[in-house]
């Protein structure tokens, strides 16, 4: 359901995009009869997208209250902020507050894409964390950057499901299939390859395999 909407979401955002740099950009280059003839047609479609939009994020930011992070109130000023200066500026045909709607638009976009490659590098507290020690356990290392790590959306016992996290207790993936999603990210989860080292994806992803009833 949660990755269902996610996909919806980046849908309609990216349509929603689309729709207001050609608008901005015919405003700009003073093309008054295209602009309106764009704007009937695409009325209609445009109240759909825009309330898909706000739907679909309202939704997401309910269901997954744990990651608003400071990215998501910027990113929501520059959303709620862009509105009025889009509608004024359309109305009037005011080419700076629309082409500072649109600067501001693409700016959320951006931070909205920001915001997930950025995991924090966390201290993990483990006894050995070097394999190439004598007693070095891999299950030990694992477990303790589960913890701190992915903990958060798939539990200790990688049931929890928060944020539409798949539950590893019935996974089916293959090593290396889980270990290219903890290196990659996958949808709502972020790619770990700049957080943790190769040794640490492998200690994880052994841990996370262990999960399986
Ligand atoms: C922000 C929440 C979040 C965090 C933190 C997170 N994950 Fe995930 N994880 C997800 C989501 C969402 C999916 C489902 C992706 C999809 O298939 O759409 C997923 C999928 C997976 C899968 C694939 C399971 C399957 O059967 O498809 C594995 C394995 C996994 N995560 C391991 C981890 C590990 C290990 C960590 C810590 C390094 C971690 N995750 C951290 C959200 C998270």
């Amino acid at each position: 359901m949660y990755t269902g909407i996610l996909h919806t979401h980046k849908l309609v955002v990216v349509l929603f995009l689309l729709l207001y740099l050609v608008k901005t950009v015919l405003l700009l280059a003073n093309q008054k009869d295209l602009l309106a003839k764009v704007k009937k047609i695409t009325k209609v479609p445009e109240m759909i997208i825009s309330f898909g939009f706000l739907a679909t994020g309202l939704f997401l930011i309910v269901q997954k209250p744990d990651a608003i992070s400071q990215y998501t109130w910027i990113k929501l000023v520059a959303v709620f902020g862009s509105i009025p200066l889009a509608v004024v500026g359309f109305k009037k045909e005011n080419k700076v507050l629309a082409a500072l709607s649109l600067v501001l638009i693409i700016l959320a976009y951006g931070l909205a894409e920001m915001a997930k490659r950025n995991v924090p590098k966390q201290e993990v507290v483990v006894a050995v964390a070097n394999p190439t020690e004598a007693n070095y356990s891999l299950q030990e290392h694992g477990k303790a950057i589960f913890t701190s790590y992915c903990a958060v959306c798939h539990g200790q016992d990688g049931k929890l499901g928060l944020a539409g996290a798949k539950n590893l207790s019935t996974s089916t993936l293959t090593d290396e299939e889980v270990k290219n999603i903890i290196t990659n990210g996958k949808n709502a989860m972020a790619p770990y390859k700049k957080v943790l080292s190769a040794e640490e994806i492998t200690a994880v992803a052994a841990y996370a395999k262990t999960l399986k009833n």
